[in-house]
């Protein structure tokens, strides 16, 4: 079929020719700053692809690859670094702390090394995750909260026998080893309750007290204050590893749990450990 292009009468636009039914297509071109800007696109896109690495095994004309710039600012960032961090790696944590400029460096590095590597367990902001995870941003603590405890405990991890020096400590299995009954569990547990008010059985709670302090005592003082020789957490407070309620407490008498850590001695760099004993210590409950 010819095409015949014509003026549409009423716009005073060119037709395409197209005609279905007795209606015909305006031809409206593209206003012309779009379509110079598109080949003006097509043209950089074509420059661009010749200068750099654009398709697989083609090199560029510049020599610039990603990868190396990257490795290149790292190795630059780390070389502007390296003074400091042999300062953070030589100091003490006291020392760190008593010299603004290295506290400001480890309090920034020890935020980013924890997100990296504390954050999973402990939370974004080391406010502790339920389960057994501590928070570390609060003043109860269960191996003790100076530079040097928090030191300690990074570098040689609790319970996960990755270091002769580790955190070390196991509640007896009071329920599943046979040590108490059922009903011995029950009143001892109520006597736990007892120490934050919240006994519901004096009765039972005074027969607990005398199975308390055969079985508990040693490890959790008299009046459940807790000892952090053994990392045994206060039991009268309102902080728990493991649910404040009874069964949760029934639960931990019969059957304990033992929370691990790993120890990071080894894996970070003692500048890094530096830097993550001040960060946790300052986050608000260091002693
Ligand atoms: C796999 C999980 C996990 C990771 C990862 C982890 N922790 Fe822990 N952390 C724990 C657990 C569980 C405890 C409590 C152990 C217990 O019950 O005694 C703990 C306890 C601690 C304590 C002692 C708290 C106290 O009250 O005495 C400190 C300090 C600590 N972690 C710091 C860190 C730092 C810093 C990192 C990162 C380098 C880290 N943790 C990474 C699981 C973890
Ligand atoms: C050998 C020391 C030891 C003895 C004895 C011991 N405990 Fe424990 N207890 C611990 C340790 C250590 C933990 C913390 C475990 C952890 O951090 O994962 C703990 C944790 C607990 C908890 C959980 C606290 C929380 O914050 O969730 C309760 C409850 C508890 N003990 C009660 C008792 C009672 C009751 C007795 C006596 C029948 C007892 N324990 C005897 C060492 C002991």
């Amino acid at each position: 079929m010819p095409t015949k292009i014509e003026k549409d009468s009423l716009t005073g636009t060119d037709t395409t020719g197209h005609e279905w039914d007795g209606l015909r297509e305006l031809n409206t071109p593209l206003p012309k700053w779009w379509l110079y800007t598109f080949y003006a696109c097509i043209a950089f896109g074509v420059v661009w692809m010749v200068i750099y690495p654009s398709l697989p095994g083609w090199k560029g004309t510049s020599g610039w690859v990603a990868r190396e710039a990257v490795v290149a600012d790292v190795a630059a960032a780390q070389a502007r670094n390296a003074p400091m961090m042999a300062r953070l790696r030589e100091a003490t944590p006291a020392q760190i702390i008593a010299d603004p400029e290295l506290r400001a460096f480890a309090i920034a590095g020890g935020r980013g090394a924890f997100a990296n590597n504390c954050a999973s367990c402990h939370g974004a902001g080391g406010q502790g995750a339920v389960g057994g995870f501590p928070s570390l941003a609060d003043d109860d603590w269960i191996w003790g909260g100076s530079l040097e405890a928090i030191q300690h405990t990074i570098r040689h991890g609790i319970r996960a026998n990755e270091s002769d020096d580790q955190r070390q400590s196991i509640m007896p299995r009071f329920g599943a080893d046979g040590l108490l009954t059922r009903a011995q569990i029950d009143d001892v547990a109520e006597h736990v309750l007892s120490l934050t008010n919240r006994a519901t059985d004096q009765a039972a709670a005074t027969r607990g007290a005398a199975i308390y302090a055969e079985q508990c005592v040693a490890c959790h003082g008299d009046r459940g204050e807790g000892n952090r020789e053994v990392g045994a957490p206060r039991l009268a407070d309102q902080v728990w590893l493991y649910g404040s309620s009874k069964r949760d407490i029934v639960a931990m008498i019969s059957n304990p749990r033992a929370g691990v850590m790993p120890a990071w001695q080894g894996r970070l760099d003692p500048a890094i450990v530096n830097m993550l004993t001040v960060y946790v210590h300052s986050l608000g409950g260091g002693e």
